[in-house]
């Protein structure tokens, strides 16, 4: 064998391995993490930041497939409106809200999120959906005031604390009628990267994927538990990246659509052409994704 036929075939059983890394965990994913919905029906999805994006596509779609939804954001005006086009929509629909405003829920989380347990045992929750948070594309150092703590605030303390409540409620509808309760995360592709000037975002992205997964270990006999990672959807909250205009986007309805229709335990994208999008950033050496994205979103 000449020296180049060496070099090629070494390539090529690297490329081969990789590919197996990626396709046998997804087939593993595909057949032996299906989840019904059908199972949480009968109580509440509560989820967070449904007034607009991704929360809101979500609201509908489960709304158009029957459950009954209870909102958490923090613009009451948004929330009605939310709640009447559903409504027209769906007239049999079954919708509720809780006003509540994230940013300075940690500044006092206990009392903030028991006076909010106090208000959610009016509801028997068998689906909560931690969807909300919030972005900022600038520099560490140009972050505005309020801003870094805002990301924080608002992109784990929710989910931690909701979680905190909500999980005693969900063991108690397994003891009691050997019912199942679902949680769904929002992690996020910028997980997978440091991607420049969204450091803290990325970073509480992070968070959420590690609290989840570990989290749903300790509690896997009585609560289903599925980590999404989107890529790009087209919302508010990625308006202001430049990303918005390369391929493999998606609109929030769209992403809704494929997100409950494929749902499954673990971590998944929600949406293929994230599949792809994700799966691309992680193919390649961590040193190499790195420059790429640095070079997709300069300074
Ligand atoms: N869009 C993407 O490309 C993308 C990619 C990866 C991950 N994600 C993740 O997906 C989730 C949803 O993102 P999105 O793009 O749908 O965001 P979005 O369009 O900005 O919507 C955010 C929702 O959260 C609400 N909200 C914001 N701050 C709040 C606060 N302090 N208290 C209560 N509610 C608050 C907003 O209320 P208002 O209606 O009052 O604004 C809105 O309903 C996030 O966790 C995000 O990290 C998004
Ligand atoms: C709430 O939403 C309404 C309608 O979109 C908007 O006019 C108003 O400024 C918002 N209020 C706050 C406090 O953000
Ligand atoms: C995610 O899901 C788990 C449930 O397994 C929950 O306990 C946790 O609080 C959630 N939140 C975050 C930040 O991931």
């Amino acid at each position: 064998m000449e020296d180049w036929e060496i070099v090629w075939l070494t390539f090529a059983i690297f490329g081969a391995v990789k590919i197996l890394c990626v396709i046998l965990p997804w087939l593993y994913w595909k057949l032996f993490c299906c989840i019904n919905l059908k199972q949480y029906s009968d109580g509440y999805v509560c989820i967070t930041g449904a007034t607009d994006g991704i929360g809101k596509a979500l609201t509908k779609e489960f709304a158009r497939r029957g459950f009954k939804i209870l909102m958490i954001s923090r613009n009451q005006s948004k929330l009605e409106n939310v709640k009447r086009e559903i409504e027209a929509l769906y007239a049999n629909s079954e919708i509720q809200f809780i006003q509540a405003d994230f940013s300075m829920s940690h500044k006092n989380a206990e009392e903030f999120f028991a006076s909010l347990n106090e208000k959610l045992k009016n509801y028997e929750i068998s689906v909560l959906v931690n969807n909300v948070g919030v972005s900022d594309k600038k520099d560490l150092l140009n972050e505005d005031d309020g801003i870094i703590e805002n990301q924080i605030g608002v992109n784990i303390y929710p989910s931690t604390l909701l979680a905190y409540y909500l999980i005693p409620e969900f063991l108690k509808r397994y003891e009691v009628g050997k019912k199942r309760s679902l949680i769904i995360n929002f992690s996020s592709t910028a997980e997978l990267g440091y991607f420049p000037n969204s450091a803290v975002y990325s970073a509480t992205k992070k968070y959420n994927h590690f609290f989840s997964e570990a989290t749903a270990y300790e509690y896997k006999q009585c609560i289903d538990t599925a980590t999404i990672r989107p890529g790009v959807v087209i919302t508010d909250l990625s308006a202001t990246m430049k990303i918005q205009k390369y391929p493999l986007t998606v609109l929030p309805d769209d992403y809704a659509k494929s997100l409950l229709g494929s749902l499954r335990t673990g971590v998944s994208y929600g949406h293929w052409k994230h599949f792809i999008f994700g799966n691309f950033l992680t193919f390649l050496p961590f040193p190499i994704q790195s420059f790429i994205i640095q070079r997709l979103m300069p300074l």
